[in-house]
């Protein structure tokens, strides 16, 4: 199981301040739990994988079945998936996004929302009777694993290839790390019309961004705080962490997330 999970929620040196001030109306929880499953649903609700999921599409051949999404979420690149006529196997761990994945299916059509299977599981370490032709992590998704579970990832992921199969992985385009950098505060504003603050903090002597998200309403009740790790990955390490895990690394692509604009991730093709 993923470190930061099976911990617990992490505690930020921000979210120690901000629950020091709101008192009893303070929640502590992490990005994808339950407690913040609002914030996550207001602040995201309207990011679009569509772009993502047609770079994945164009290197799956339709006709060879389910593909295994990894750390499915609350479903950004799993529907424009299935819109594109896919079968997908959804994995994700946390049971508050797998709530919303659901709910999220329930609103589609029953022929699109039966190609979908949800699956409860940890990435690091699942089993499945079933092998893929293709198995994709979408953007993002590997950076919420430590060091010492992404060989679990890479174990898991090539157990359950198919003779043949893909893995897809796109790794967003790592920024350049400055260590002693002071915490960035930015304001973010939800589809609700809520606002929130994110604040952002490079942890001195490590690739690990701090991220801690509470309302800009410092009168709210409850003051719910979220907290969240991310590793800053390059695509260099892990085309070295595949490598030692066995797959080859045959396509290195990059693209624009949004569409257009800047590349800001690459899409690592491996087989075994
Ligand atoms: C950055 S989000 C990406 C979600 C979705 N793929 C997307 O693109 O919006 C990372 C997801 O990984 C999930 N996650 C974290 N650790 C996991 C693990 N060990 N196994 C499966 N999912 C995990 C989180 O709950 C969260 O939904």
């Amino acid at each position: 199981m993923s470190e930061q999970i099976a911990r617990g929620t992490v505690r930020t040196t921000r979210s120690d301040v901000l629950l020091a001030s709101a008192g009893e109306r303070g929640v502590l929880c992490g990005i994808y739990d339950e407690d913040a499953a609002d914030t996550y649903h207001d602040l995201m609700q309207d990011a679009d994988g569509t772009s993502e999921a047609r770079e994945f599409a164009n290197r799956v051949d339709p006709g060879s079945g389910p593909v295994l999404e990894l750390a499915a979420g609350t479903g950004r690149v799993t529907f424009p998936f299935l819109a594109l006529g896919f079968e997908v196997a959804a994995l994700e761990l946390s049971t508050a996004m797998i709530a919303t994945l659901r709910k999220g299916l329930e609103d589609l059509p029953p022929e699109v929302r039966d190609r979908c299977t949800v699956v409860h599981g940890d990435m690091t370490a699942f089993a499945l009777e079933e092998r893929f032709e293709t198995v994709i992590v979408s953007s993002g998704s590997i950076n919420v694993l430590d060091d010492a579970d992404r060989p679990g990832l890479y174990a898991s992921v090539r157990e359950h290839l198919a003779p043949g199969g893909r893995f897809l992985l796109a790794v967003a385009v790592a920024e350049a790390v400055k260590p002693d950098s002071p915490e960035r505060q930015q304001e973010l504003s939800g589809l609700s019309g809520r606002r929130y603050v994110l604040h952002a903090k490079m942890l001195a002597g490590e690739e690990i961004h701090e991220i801690t998200i509470c309302p800009a309403d410092e009168a709210a009740d409850p003051f719910v705080v979220c907290t969240n790790r991310i590793r800053l990955l390059k695509a260099d390490q892990i085309v070295r962490e595949l490598e030692q895990a066995g797959f080859r690394v045959t396509g290195r692509t990059p693209f624009a997330s949004a569409g257009q604009g800047s590349e800001d991730v690459l899409l690592l093709e491996a087989s075994l």
